[in-house]
C-alpha cells in the first residue's frame, strides 16, 4: 500500500506515521508514505494557498490551483481513490478500513483553515470521510487515524499474525478484558479460567466477555454481530443469558454487602 498525503503539514504526518508499528512496516516496505506539501505547488509569489471567502464569512479558504497541481504531481491513475477529510463526510468505520486496505494506493487530501474551494473537491475527490461527530482544525489528524487503522488491516503490518486473524472473528465486537502479571494485584485477581490452560474454555470465555461488554456499551454493534454470525449467536444465546443472570445476582450481592 502506498499512502499519498496532500497537506500543508507534511512533517506532522511523517512524525506520527513513521513511528511505532506503522513506522516499522514502512521500514520493511510493506507500506509506503509519500507526503506532498501543497504550498510547494502555489504559483503565488508569496506561496499563498488561502484567500477570503466569496459571499463573506469567517476565516480563509484554500484556493484550487495549489491543491490541483499538488494532486497532478502524483501522476494519479484514474482509478485511484482520493479521500477528502472533512467533518461533512461519511463516518469512518472498521469495515471501510478493511475495504481501503485492499487498494494498492490511496490519496488523502487534508484541508486546513475553513476548508477547500468546492470546485477542486468536485474535480478530484472520490470519497469524503469524517472520523466522527466533532470538528477538528484540519484533516491531518483524521488522515493519521485512517492510515493507522487501514495499515493494521494489511497482512504483515502487525507482525504477530494472530492479532489479525483473531480480530476477524471478533469483528465489530468490543475487546474482552485482558490481564498480565501478577495474578493477584491489590485485592484483585485474574479470572481463574485464564490460568487454567484450557484454550477452548478460554476462547469461549473471551467471546462471551466481548459479547457481554458490547451488548452493554454498544447495542448497535452487538446486533450487527448477531446478524453477521447467526449460527454462532443461536448457540451462544442461552449461555449468554445465564451468564448475565449470574452477573446480575453477583452484582446485587456485592451492593448488599457494601
Ligand atoms: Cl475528517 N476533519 C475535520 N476538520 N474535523 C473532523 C473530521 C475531519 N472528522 C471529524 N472531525
Amino acid at each position: 500500500m502506498k499512502f499519498n498525503v496532500l497537506t500543508l503539514f507534511p512533517e506532522l504526518i511523517e512524525n506520527v506515521f513513521l513511528n511505532s508499528i506503522t513506522g516499522r512496516a514502512a521500514d520493511k516496505g510493506i507500506i509506503e508514505l509519500n507526503t506532498v506539501n501543497i504550498r510547494d505547488y502555489s504559483k503565488d509569489k508569496h506561496k499563498k494557498v488561502d484567500d477570503y471567502i466569496y459571499g463573506g464569512g469567517a476565516g480563509m479558504l484554500m484556493f484550487p490551483q495549489p491543491v490541483y497541481d499538488a494532486y497532478l504531481s502524483l501522476k494519479p491513475k484514474s482509478t485511484t481513490r482520493v479521500i477528502y477529510l472533512t467533518p461533512g463526510g461519511k463516518t469512518f468505520t472498521q469495515d471501510m478500513a478493511k475495504e481501503y486496505a485492499k487498494e494498492e494506493e490511496l490519496i488523502f487530501l487534508c484541508g486546513h483553515y475553513e476548508g477547500i474551494d468546492e470546485r477542486v473537491i468536485d474535480k478530484i475527490v472520490t470519497d469524503k470521510v469524517s472520523i466522527g461527530d466533532y470538528v477538528l482544525t484540519g484533516g491531518e489528524i483524521p488522515c493519521l487515524v485512517m492510515m493507522d487503522s487501514i495499515s493494521r488491516m494489511i497482512p504483515g503490518v502487525l507482525g504477530n499474525n494472530e492479532s489479525f486473524v483473531e480480530e476477524s472473528f471478533y469483528d465489530n465486537l468490543l475487546e474482552y478484558p485482558q490481564y498480565s502479571r501478577p495474578d493477584k494485584w491489590m485485592d484483585m485477581e485474574v479470572p481463574k479460567i485464564l490460568l487454567s490452560g484450557d484454550h477452548k474454555k478460554i476462547e469461549e470465555y473471551r467471546l462471551e466477555e466481548s459479547l457481554r461488554i458490547t451488548k452493554e456499551l454498544r447495542p448497535d454493534l452487538y446486533d450487527k454481530w448477531a446478524k453477521d454470525h447467526p449460527e454462532y449467536f443461536e448457540k451462544l444465546k442461552k449461555k449468554l443469558k445465564k451468564a448475565e443472570e449470574k452477573r446480575r445476582k453477583e452484582e446485587a450481592k456485592r451492593l448488599a454487602n457494601k
